[in-house]
């Protein structure tokens, strides 16, 4: 199942099926409804038995598409829509869906007790607690590729496993996206296309702000932390500009092992698709007949202190997590949209956080309360600015 087929993650899932036909069966896609065209020619392409968008009203001219390309699976419109599609019948779902609004479906496919393949990060990380208290060990499979080299590398520590006591600290990698290398007020005249183009990775809009903000870097802490069960104390981040060391481990006794690889998310992708094996020719791998420089830097807080703030919220738990990645969603928005500038996203993230009351965070309803306020208070505080 492949949730959020038509963004970046969910067309590159598709690329790495269609590469080894016969050993993977699509069930059924899911979007938001913004291209139903390619939509309807993922559904014709894999013969999949259901389909589904978010919004309601993009079902018609979805199944005026299907007609047109000749398929004819189930189509189901509706948030409801793409949470039945999340808990339908299959081994794997991927949700590739950008977000909070991945949450249900995460909670919906760990349910129903299917394998996860997790790219939509912001689900674990708002529903932190529920996440995790309705996973089985091992039935989350990350595809962030810093959490995949993680995975890979403790996968790597020995015959007995994974245990915790010998890991000394996770070494998370991050890109520094555009900006790297800048001071804070080098950036006050940073516009959309500046922070969309990202130097290492080909993204969706949101994620590639992200990491122009280094909020996905903040993000990432949180998902690791929730992932691998480890204190923030214990998860490093390194600038590395190249991309190539997505992650690594440093154990006990001073051994680090590193996870390389060119950046390509069909790798990630793959080892969760193809989980326990390998799916040969998944993405290319590096050229050991050319020259390389890898370098690493530490990251600069002053000039991004969003790192430092996830560090915060992730410590605090509760609703914080979702407050944070909320208000940080609603002030994306406005900076995609020229209402606000670069600077003012983690600076009103960070003023949102700090007025949050936290609380447990037991219930969908109360993650959901405490992801609507934040959005609220970052649209009001947030009113009236223009870049
Ligand atoms: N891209 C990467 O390289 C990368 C790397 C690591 C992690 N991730 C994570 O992967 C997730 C997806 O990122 P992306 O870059 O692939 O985003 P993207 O390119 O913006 O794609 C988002 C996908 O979600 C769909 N969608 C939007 N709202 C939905 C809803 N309510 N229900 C179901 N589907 C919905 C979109 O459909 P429409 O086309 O109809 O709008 C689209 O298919 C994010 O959580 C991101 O942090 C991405």
């Amino acid at each position: 199942m492949v949730l959020g087929s038509t963004g970046s993650i969910g067309t590159q899932a598709l690329d790495v099926i269609a590469a080894n036909p016969g050993d993977y069966r699509v069930a059924g896609l899911a979007a938001g409804g913004g291209r139903v065209d390619l939509l309807a020619r993922q559904a014709a392409e894999f013969g999949v038995e259901v389909v589904a968008v978010a919004d309601a009203s993009a079902v018609p001219a979805l199944k005026e598409a299907l007609r047109a390309h000749g398929a004819g699976p189930v189509v189901l419109g509706g948030p409801e829509g793409v949470a039945e599609v999340a808990g339908w019948q299959c081994d794997t779902v991927l949700n590739g869906i950008t977000g909070a609004l991945g949450l249900t479906s995460t909670l919906v496919a760990l349910k129903a007790g299917r394998t996860l393949a997790l790219a939509n990060k912001e689900s674990l990380i708002i529903g932190g607690p529920l996440v995790k208290r309705l996973a089985r060990p091992g039935q989350i499979l990350p595809v962030d590729s810093e959490h995949s080299a993680v995975q890979q590398c403790l996968w790597a520590a020995g015959p007995d496993g994974y245990d915790p006591s010998c890991v000394k600290q996770l070494v998370i990698t991050a890109s520094g996206g555009p900006f790297r290398g800048m001071k804070r007020e080098e950036m006050a005249d940073v516009t959309p296309e500046m922070a969309l183009a990202h130097p290492t990775w080909s993204m969706g809009p949101f994620i590639t702000v992200n990491s122009a903000t280094l909020v996905n870097k903040g993000l990432e802490v949180i998902e690791a932390h929730l992932l691998f069960d480890l204190g923030f104390d214990r998860i490093e981040v390194v600038v590395h500009p190249q991309s190539i060391i997505h992650s690594m481990v440093e154990y006990v006794d001073g051994s680090t092992i590193a996870q390389a690889s060119p950046p390509d998310m069909r790798l990630p992708i793959a080892l969760a698709l193809g989980h326990p094996g390998r799916i040969p020719g998944a993405a290319r791998a590096i050229d050991w007949t050319m020259a390389h420089t890898w370098t690493f830097e530490p990251l600069d807080d002053a000039a991004f202190p969003s790192v430092a703030l996830a560090r915060h919220v992730g410590s605090e738990g509760g609703t914080a997590p979702a407050v944070y990645n909320a208000a940080n969603e609603a002030c994306l928005d406005a900076f995609i949209q020229g209402n606000l500038p670069f600077l003012a996203i983690v600076d009103t993230v960070a003023k949102v956080v700090e007025e949050h009351q936290v609380t447990p965070a037991d219930s969908v309803e109360e993650v959901l309360a405490a992801d609507a306020w934040a959005r609220a208070r970052a649209a009001e505080l947030t009113a009236g600015h223009s870049r």
